[in-house]
């Protein structure tokens, strides 16, 4: 394929994009295809010589889409959106056709500085204190690895790196007991084992980790010999929008010098809104902060943002640097591969830039409230439907719920085979959690290009439901 051929196709492939997501309601949201439907279609071997495009984009519509679980629909309720609007897409494109790996300032200095001035635009929209500064990681699972790096690190003064963990104090990482798993894998990968992340049970309406009996935690460890080394906070957690209460937390975190890191993954885009923020108060004792705007600030996947107070220890902890990569007389420059994991980095800043200028951040805000005016809309109906019992109340927009009924006695299993008659039919996509030992159902909305009318369609699938048990 030549450069004037792709043109031709470039054209096609944007005509494509708009008519597929002007008519993304067609489409059953979670796909329909049984395993290895896909697999079974593509031939064992690749082709021996080249083959027109419209033959690959065909097979593209008739092979691939229909294998495609649809994350932009409007009636995508499951798990966490990860939106993908169309300016943050125009972006992608435009930095996947430069194809710049962007790993220190010199492989393309615009991406850095760029990358540097949009943390500082998404801190200032937050209402953070300008002491962060940050990066732009692939996941949030990357985010929070190296925060436990760091607490290794800081906590083994800077030689857990050089000689291992073996022969020293058992590291400790307390961690509500609603956290997500990539808290676990963190744990995991960092060496400080899955027994050494010490969950601390929840409490009230908003879930938060209780700060008494972290602190008895952090005390009883200390004198059985253990090395407290960290604490890992969330806003926002995932099975049903759990939020510590940070400003105690940090409280404690300061007077044990604990390193603190707060998930705020799916709920840190909400803090745009200023009317939101009360959920993280005191956000400004962590010392790591990471947010998605992947998820629900509408940047194309993947899009990780972490606010570090002092990006110093970061860079301790991760930072290498063999003679191929030093940069020779520049004064003043930042490496932001210092900061990651992964040397490689891709210019996510661009897609950043071009959502925050073409919504504004007023139209970013209206999205979001929008999504958390209408859930407690639809959250306020079903509390009222007969056979369902509300198990969480909502968090921004997210609440979960199950069917049950009296006299039956397994309603985990019912719940299982309703959410799946629900999936199957395709008109809305919902995700199950356990809340308190039991199987629910979470909905949550985030849907850029959603609209109030696609909750009635939720409303009206789930009232059937009901009705039917
Ligand atoms: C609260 C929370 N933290 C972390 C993650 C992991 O995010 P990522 O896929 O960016 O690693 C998720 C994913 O949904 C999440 O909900």
């Amino acid at each position: 394929m030549d450069w004037d051929e792709y043109i031709k196709w470039g054209e096609e492939v944007v005509h494509w994009g708009s008519n597929y997501r002007k008519n993304i309601r067609n489409f059953p949201v979670r796909s329909q295809n049984n395993p290895g439907d896909t697999y079974n279609l593509i031939p064992s071997s690749p082709p021996e010589k080249p083959e027109p495009i419209q033959n690959i984009f065909d097979d593209f519509n008739n092979l691939i889409m229909p294998g495609i679980t649809h994350w932009q629909h409007p009636r995508f309720f499951a798990y966490f959106p990860s939106n993908a609007a169309p300016a943050s897409v125009l972006a992608e494109m435009l930095a996947n056709t430069i194809g710049s790996q962007c790993m220190l300032w010199q492989t393309s200095p615009a991406a850095t500085e760029l990358e540097e001035k949009i943390i500082d635009w998404l801190r200032v929209s937050m209402g953070l204190p300008d002491v962060f500064k940050g990066i732009i990681q692939d996941t949030a699972s990357s985010a929070t690895l190296t925060a436990v790096l760091t607490m290794r690190e800081k906590s083994l003064n800077w030689t857990g790196n050089k000689t291992g963990l073996s022969g020293r104090s058992r590291l400790r990482i307390y961690a509500s007991e609603e956290v997500h798993s990539s808290i676990d894998r963190a744990i995991w990968f960092s060496g400080i084992g899955e027994e050494n992340l010490v969950r601390i049970p929840v409490y009230g309406e908003l879930r938060s980790m209780d700060p008494g009996k972290l602190k008895n935690a952090i005390d009883q460890d200390k004198k059985n010999g253990f090395l407290p080394a960290g604490i890992i906070a969330a806003t926002g957690g995932t099975s049903s929008g759990s939020c510590d209460n940070i400003s105690l937390i940090g409280d404690i975190a300061s007077k044990e010098k604990l390193y603190l890191h707060v998930d705020a993954a799916w709920a840190g885009s909400a803090m745009i809104c200023s009317e939101f923020r009360k959920l993280w108060a005191g956000i400004e004792k962590a010392d790591s902060i990471v947010f998605n705007p992947h998820k629900w600030l509408g940047a194309q996947f993947d899009c990780s943002v972490q606010f570090l107070k002092d990006p110093v220890i970061q860079k301790n902890t991760l930072s290498i640097s063999p003679e191929y990569l030093k940069t020779k007389g520049i004064e003043g420059i930042t490496n932001l591969s210092d900061y990651t994991i992964q040397l490689g980095r891709r210019f996510r800043s661009l897609k950043l830039w071009f959502l925050m200028r073409a919504e504004g951040m007023s139209g970013l805000r209206k999205v979001i409230r929008n999504h958390v005016k209408w859930t407690e809309k639809l959250y306020a109906k079903i509390k009222d439907l007969e056979n369902i019992e509300i198990t969480t109340t909502p968090i921004l927009s997210l609440f979960t719920f199950r069917f049950v009924k009296s006299g039956i006695s397994d309603n985990d299993n019912l719940n299982e085979r309703i959410l799946r008659e629900i999936n199957d039919e395709g008109k809305i996509y919902l995700t199950p959690t356990k809340v308190n030992n039991n199987y629910v159902i979470r909905f949550t909305a985030g849907t850029f290009e959603m609209d109030e009318k696609d909750l009635h369609v939720a409303y009206d699938c789930i009232k059937e439901k009901s009705e039917r048990i």
